[in-house]
This record gives structure tokens, sequence and C-alpha cells, in this order.
């Protein structure tokens, strides 16, 4: 089942099967993405191992080729073949389908380019914010118009000279970092970012991996200009690691599974993505992390967990950005464990492919989960017997799909999923790594 029917839903029934399991998840989708816009934009050739080939990857990899990088892929390596910062003016729109990521970050890239260019996507990223990407990027000097209803895309972007600025992000968030970085790089003078809580820092190592130097202090960040010629970057060979947020679904089905021994291998165990680990071990859970040869700057290891009972927990503050995408299969492992599991502060999920407190609850109270929506997070009563018998839609939100798909595997009956084609941006394999735990997934009607 590695290609599900789009018209199709998907019937999860209840259970996994004990036993010692080993398998590995794909490559990050953060890192991919970065990969794939920095090899565009060096001298050469890069070649990549690991690369995800999930529908975001992909889609910001054709917005490079669209720009005039060439893309080679083996099966094992994609070989990209940069522009040596000499992108193209493409005739049309570039879509980036659902990636916020892919999205936000080539904004930021193209800004530094005299080129016209508009990004657009799904109706799911044509309803994400934008503006916080758009003021950075004006106060630089790029014309960059909204073009959706609020404040969302289509945008368009006219590039051109940049000049550095000091920018205090009003929300910790890697993608707006990131953004101003690429554009930071064809700024002439400096730019320095003020973040106000610590986000994920793939794009500050990539740049360290390609020689490009970032002076970093505590939630202060700086970078010297190239100015419109750009950095000189040469074309790299790099490894991808597996996408921690990824093994994060089947992480938590193994936790709560007794008698089901899982090792994940390869996990990108990066400081600003790793917080999940500490949630399940403060929620009882046995996890033991066996550190690997990292893939360049990002430190690597292999995840066994051992299944058992959870009990709640609380999720909030300055881990918030570490575990962002976590939330959704937090929430579940919340709904599953024994006691109340409070999760605060992440008022930012609200903005991600879908409102995911809102639709988190909405599912969860389906499935007969005690749980409250609060401004900023929500409230679960966990440990109580799990509904079956649902129909959920997953909004083409695939955490939410992911998500849903586990708790169904701890449901007193089978649980259909709908609308969750969306899966393939970020784990295309998911059902059948499901299905090699010995969960019964189907297609229905
Ligand atoms: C990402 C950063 C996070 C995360 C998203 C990927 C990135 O978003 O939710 O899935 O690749 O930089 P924010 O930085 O907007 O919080």
């Amino acid at each position: 089942m590695a290609v599900m029917n789009k018209s199709k839903a998907i019937r999860v029934a209840p259970g996994l099967t004990c036993g010692v399991y080993r398998m590995s998840v794909p490559g990050d989708k953060s890192i991919s993405q970065r990969v794939a816009l920095l090899a565009g934009l060096a001298r050469g050739e890069s070649v990549v191992t690991g690369y995800l080939r999930g529908e975001d990857c992909l889609n910001t990899l054709r917005a490079m080729e669209r720009l005039g990088a060439r893309v080679r892929d083996t099966g094992e390596t994609l070989i990209i073949e940069g522009t040596g910062n000499a992108l193209v003016q493409p005739n049309n729109p570039l879509n980036l389908g659902n990636s916020g990521t892919g999205t936000r970050l080539l904004a930021g890239l193209l800004a530094g380019f005299p080129l016209s260019v508009t990004l657009t996507g799904d109706s799911s990223l044509c309803s994400r914010p934008m503006r916080r990407i758009q003021e950075p990027l004006e106060q630089m000097g790029a014309t960059v118009r909204l073009t959706g209803e609020k404040g969302t895309a289509p945008i368009f972007i006219q590039g051109g000279a940049l000049k550095g600025i000091t920018y205090r992000m009003p929300m910790p968030s890697a993608q707006v970092k990131s953004c101003v970085l690429l554009a930071g790089l064809f700024a002439e003078g400096r730019t320095v970012l003020l973040e106000p809580a610590k986000s994920r820092d793939h794009t500050e190592r990539l740049f360290r991996t390609l020689g490009v130097p970032l002076e970093m202090t505590d939630g202060r960040l700086e970078l010297e200009g190239f100015g419109t010629k750009g950095p000189d970057l040469r074309g790299f060979t790099i490894r991808i690691p597996g996408d921690i947020s990824s093994a994060a679904f089947c992480l938590v089905a193994a936790a709560c599974t007794p008698g089901l021994r899982l090792t994940i291998e390869g996990v990108g165990l990066n400081p600003g993505r790793e917080a999940i680990l500490s949630v399940l071990h403060r929620m009882g859970a046995s996890v033991v992390i066996t550190p690997r040869d990292g893939a360049g700057e990002e430190p690597m290891g292999d995840l066994t967990v051992e299944g058992g009972t959870l009990q709640g927990t609380e999720i909030g503050g300055p881990e918030i950005p570490s575990l962002i995408d976590e939330l959704p299969i937090l929430a579940v492992a919340g709904a599953l464990a024994s006691g109340e599991t409070v999760i605060r502060d992440a008022g930012e999920l609200r903005f991600k492919e879908s409102d995911r407190i809102a639709v988190m609850v909405r599912h969860l109270t389906a499935m007969g989960v005690q749980v409250s929506e609060t401004t900023d997070g929500m409230v679960i009563q966990g440990g109580t017997p799990i509904r079956g018998g649902v129909e959920l839609d997953a909004h083409g939100d695939h955490r939410i799909a992911m998500s849903m798909a586990v708790m169904a595997l701890f449901a007193e009956e089978p649980v259909t999923l709908r609308q969750v084609e969306c899966v393939s941006t970020s784990y295309p394999a998911f059902w059948n790594d499901l299905k090699r735990l010995g969960a019964q997934v189907h297609e229905t009607e």
C-alpha cells in the first residue's frame, strides 16, 4: 500500500502485534528543504543522500528547478547542480503545494534577486499567515505583496538590493529566522536577529557546513551579508538524518503497547528537535538513545522504545518550539496516559497546516476523550476507554492524519480517516510502516 488512492479513506483497526522491530524513517523534512535551496544556489554539483521524497520536499526541489537548478535522482542519491547564485526568472507562479517551509524560506532567498516571482500553494498554505515574513523582507528593501485575502499567499516578490537589518522576531519561528538569514546572505551589511526563544537551527548548521560565518549568542544571531553577488557556495555532499517528527508517531504507538520493542535507526537528534524525548521520559516511557556518527553538523542516533504505560504531564514554556510539530501526537500520548496532560504556550499550533488545537480537541472528543480547549493549548484527562466506530477528517493536515491513525490503534473499534492523502507530504511510507508493526490498515470507501 505504498501509494494510497487519493479518493479513498483509510480504516485503521485497533491493535499492534507484540514483538521486536527495527525500522528507519524518511529523511528530515526541514533539512531536506534547506539543502534543496542552498544546493540550488551553490556552484557545481551537490550530492544528497537521504533526501525526503515527500510532496513538500519535492515541491521545493521543483521550485528550484524552475529557478534554474538541475536535479537528477539516482534513487540512492539526489544530484543537484546549482545555479552559482544565478537564479532565473520563472514564467509562471511557483507552486509550493502544502509546504510552509518551502514558501517562507524561498521568499527569503528570492528577496535577494532582481526577479519578479509569485509563490503559491494549496488551500491550506494559502490560509497561513505570511505577514511574519513580509515585514522583515520589506524592511530589508524587497517588495512583498500578499495577494491572498488575509495577509496570505499567493505572495508576489520583487527582490533586489537588500540592506541588513536588526529584527526582533515577534514569535520563535525557524521559518521566519531562516527566511531572514537567506535574505541576509544577499544584503549589504549586517543582519541581526533577536529570537524570543530558541527555535530549530538547521539553517545555521547548514551555513556552518558551507563555511558561511554566523555569530551566535543566546537569542541573538548575526550574519555579515555578501551583497548582491551573494556568498560563494560550492556544491557539497551531505547526508540527511531521519526525521524525528516522523519517528514520533511509531515511537508513541510503541511506547503505549506493552510487549512491543521498537528501534528506529538513524534519527536526527538536533537539540532543537528532541524535546519529545524528554516529554516521553517524563511520561514514564522507556526510550534509550544510542548515538551514531552525525550527519555533518546534525547529530544522529538510534531510538529504542519499550512499550508500557504512560502518565500525564505538562508541556509548555521554552520547550514548545522544540516539539511544536509533535504536539498532535503528544496529545494522543496524553489521551492514552493516566491522569491529566496540559499543553500550554502553543498558540502557534493554530497557524499550522490546520488549526491543530481545534482539530485535535474535536477529534479526541469524538473518540470519547475528556479534553478542553484553551487559547494556547488543551487539557486532556487521559486513561479513559477510547471510542472507535467514528469517521474523522484529517483536514488535509498530515500530522493530524498520522496522530489520529495512532489513536485509532487504541480504540475499541476501527476508525475511518478521511482526507489522509496529505500524509505523503512528509511520510509517504507511513501506512506501510504501521502495517509492519502489525497494524491493520485498509483502504475503504
Ligand atoms: C519548520 C519550522 C516550524 C515547524 C515546521 C517546519 C522549519 O515552523 O512547525 O513544520 O522547517 O523551519 P515555525 O518555525 O514557523 O514554528
